[in-house]
């Protein structure tokens, strides 16, 4: 099969989808690898290790775009792109469709075959494509609220580890699924008080089996989160219901009585959001501040490890495009019918349940397609 890579072009994007690592498996398996001139740079991958790799370098997008039987990505296709798309193109990326209707549409009326990282759910409901970004977001989450408890930046001026003979921080967690066993990883490496609270006692349990008697968990209710928050320097928010906005269980009433210069980090603002004062912020412009509260809502927070979020995002995206490109879409879903989870538009029809219901369409089970 002929497959591209192209530069992304969304702001402030520097990821991209093939490493020279993934171009090189591709080739080995036979495959024709074509990457746009300088798209790996924003992560740091030079054209030089592409060709070394086997790929080859192609001064135009355009001509990446015309060229391929799969595309494979990172972010949604942005209008600009759409008249590049073909029948029959095997686009492989994040589409998040359920928001955007003109991709949608794009996608459906020139039948692309888009097959959506986000939705592909594996047997034990894990969502393997999605997984990298929160592990990246829930260690990042306590890197840059260290960051922002220094004093210049509005913070309390707090240390996290301490050192001996001072108090070290006191950090709460919100949320511990993906993000939040993430932060909680490197908040207590990093020597931190920590405090994690979730309304799923499964989940409570299984992080007290791993992380044992460094950390405190906690039920998450009302009285519980008012409590932990006036003596927290430092807040997650890393809840998630799924399919639905995120609950607002970090109040405005709270932050009066927290110590001025705290620092609240909400990942769970890409769901709205779980901070009654949460607004979404950009990585040129991260934080604000609200009654002595640092906010930092960033909703794109992996794009400030592109590198680390490249390797991370390819190293799950890789065999199943790999499954793709050796046998075609259509035998690659028979042989792994996992993918049909991934398969959100096909030959012009909507085909990802979930996006059909968000805008009353039609829905077609792509089985019945394949
Ligand atoms: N900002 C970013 O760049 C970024 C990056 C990755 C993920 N995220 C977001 O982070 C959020 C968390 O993602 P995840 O992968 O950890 O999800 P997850 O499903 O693994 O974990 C969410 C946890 O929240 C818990 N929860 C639900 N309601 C709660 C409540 N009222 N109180 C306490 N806990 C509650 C759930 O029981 C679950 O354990 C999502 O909104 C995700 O989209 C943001």
């Amino acid at each position: 099969m002929r497959i591209g890579c192209v530069k992304e072009i969304k702001n402030n994007e520097f990821r991209v989808g093939m490493t020279p690592d993934n171009a090189k498996s591709y080739v080995n398996a036979g495959h024709e690898v074509l990457v746009e001139v300088g798209a790996g740079l924003g992560s740091g991958f030079t054209d030089e290790e592409y060709v070394a790799a086997g790929a080859k370098m192609i001064d135009s997008a355009k001509e990446v775009w015309d060229s391929v039987e799969m595309m494979v990505k990172v972010k949604e296709p942005l209008p600009e792109e759409y008249p590049l798309f073909h029948e029959g193109l095997i686009l492989y990326t994040y589409l998040h469709l359920a928001a955007d209707r003109p991709q949608t549409d794009a996608l459906l009326n020139s039948k692309v075959k888009g097959v959506a990282y986000e939705t592909l759910i594996e047997r034990n409901g894990s969502i393997p494509l999605l997984a990298p970004m929160s592990q990246i977001a829930g260690r990042l989450s306590i890197q840059e609220g260290a960051k922002y408890l220094e004093k210049l930046y509005g913070g309390e001026g707090v240390l996290l580890a301490g050192v001996p003979g001072t108090p070290k921080a006191n950090v709460v967690i919100l949320g511990g699924g993906s993000v939040g066993t993430n932060a909680c990883k490197i908040a207590v490496g990093m020597g931190a008080n920590v405090t994690i609270m979730d309304i799923n006692l499964q989940r409570l349990a299984y992080l007290d089996d791993i992380f044992g008697a460094r950390i405190q968990t906690l039920v998450s209710t009302d009285a519980n989160i008012e409590k932990a928050v006036k003596e927290a320097d430092l807040v997650i928010g890393s809840v998630l219901i799924p399919g639905k906005s995120a609950p607002k269980i970090f109040k405005k009433k709270y932050l009066k009585e927290m110590k001025p210069g705290a620092v609240f980090v909400d990942v769970a603002v890409d769901q709205g959001g779980c901070g009654e004062t949460t607004k979404v912020t950009y990585h040129d412009d991260p934080v604000f501040i609200v009654d002595g509260v640092v906010h930092y809502c960033v909703g794109n927070m992996p794009g400030a490890v592109p590198r680390t979020s490249t390797i991370a995002l390819t190293n799950a995206t890789l065999s199943y495009g790999l499954q793709i490109a050796n046998k075609g879409l259509e035998q690659a879903c028979k042989d792994n019918d996992v993918i049909y989870s991934a398969i959100n538009t096909y030959d012009g029809k909507l085909t990802c349940k979930n996006v059909a219901d968000s805008y009353n369409e039609e829905y077609t089970d792509p089985r019945s397609l394949i």
